[in-house]
């Protein structure tokens, strides 16, 4: 595709991305009791023709996610073994963020990490999610009633210790994720917090979290900060009416918009997202791409979810965009921007029983870094 406005360079925050084609995070469970491994290393490298990696979710703290080997940015050898992976994916010309997570009530009491971490499953409130998986974990969604945080300073000083490591482990920047039903999204949405104090009630109190966080983040690592919002909602058991998705939303990207991070990604509806409870779908059904992107005037604006290359180029030479987030077309096609620079198809079948490996598979090379390159037939 000669032209591709997706290949050209765009400068995010202090650094200059090689192409607006982006990597977003996606877990993927192989890093063996959370700490990061070779085998991750050669997965990115992989990857590295991206303009942009953000990593899978980093656990900014020990929690009880139901990924047993999903990683983790809270201690040294964490940060020794981040920074071998964010080494070797500079030295192979990419750029590569963190992406800090904290699952809220989506962590599991029972889960040996939550039972190590030694604290309850926290909450914006005492409000259980109905979603939520439960590999291998006893109980079924719903059970795990969390405990509300007393105090939300102390969870922001853990997302900013978290970005420090980041640092010490040399990444360019830090995503906050604020998607897909986990913490900052639990604070932003008025089902999953009902909290009666200047963290709860109106928007901007619900907004008071993320916000709080974003600047914390960015006290540590300037304007080089993503964050990632997904306001359709629908997955883990959060939603909201559509007009408050719209005033919590639009207030909520105002004002991150002010803070002047690298970029705002907003994510849109997807398949993924389309959970029902008590037969009542939990997804908005808005056009996300319509809604916000016009209010980021700082920012760069990225678009993530199901974006094919032709729908990311249109984006982006229309001026809705600067850049575009791949997902499966990352995880299957380690030479995606090749692909798409030649106009080669985009032709490998995802794997799907191997995204996170199953209980006691031995080799987890398979379905992670064996997905082959373009060969002209
Ligand atoms: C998942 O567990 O399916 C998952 C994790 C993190 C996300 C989205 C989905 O942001």
């Amino acid at each position: 595709m000669a032209g591709n406005a997706l290949l050209q360079p765009l400068q995010v925050g202090t650094i200059v991305l090689k192409n607006r084609i982006a990597m977003s995070a996606m877990t993927r469970n192989r890093a063996p009791r959370g700490y990061p491994s070779n085998l991750m290393k050669e997965y990115y490298i992989q990857r590295s023709s991206a303009g942009l990696i953000v990593t899978e979710g980093l656990l900014i703290t020990r929690q009880g996610t139901d990924y047993p080997n999903a990683p983790g940015i809270w201690d040294e050898k964490h940060i020794a073994g981040w920074k071998d992976i964010v080494d070797a994916v500079h030295e192979a010309g990419s750029k590569i963020y963190a992406q800090l997570w904290h699952l809220g009530r989506l962590s599991h009491p029972e889960a040996p990490e939550q039972k190590l971490a030694g604290v309850p499953v926290y909450g914006p409130s005492a409000i259980a999610a109905r979603g939520g998986k439960f590999r291998g974990l006893p109980g079924t969604p719903g059970f795990v009633k969390p405990s509300a945080i007393e105090d939300p300073w102390t969870i922001i000083a853990q997302y900013k210790q978290a970005a420090v490591n980041a640092q010490k482990a040399g990444f360019d920047g830090v995503e906050l994720h604020a998607a897909n039903g986990y913490l900052v999204m639990q604070f932003l949405d008025n089902t999953s917090n009902q909290r009666t104090d200047k963290w709860g009630g109106s928007v901007e109190n619900r907004c008071r979290f993320g916000l709080e966080v974003l600047n914390a983040l960015i006290e540590v690592f300037g304007q080089d900060v993503g964050i990632k919002l997904s306001p359709a909602g629908g997955y883990n058991d959060v939603g909201m009416s559509l007009q408050d998705t719209l005033d919590t939303y639009s207030y909520f990207i105002t004002e991150a918009d002010k803070l002047n991070p690298g970029y705002i990604a907003l994510v849109r509806y997807s398949l993924m997202t389309n959970e029902r409870f008590d037969g009542v779908l939990r997804a908005t059904g808005h056009d996300v791409f319509e809604s916000y992107p016009h209010l980021i005037k700082n920012a760069r604006v990225f678009l993530n979810s199901g974006i094919s290359p032709e729908e990311g180029h249109q984006f982006v030479s229309e001026g809705k965009a600067d850049g575009v987030f791949f997902g499966f077309s990352w995880l299957t096609h380690p030479d995606l921007v090749g692909r798409i620079k030649r106009g080669h198809p985009l032709d490998n079948a995802l794997d799907f029983l191997r995204l996170i490996p199953e209980d006691g598979e031995q080799d987890w090379s398979k379905g992670y870094v064996d997905y082959p390159m373009y060969v002209q037939s």
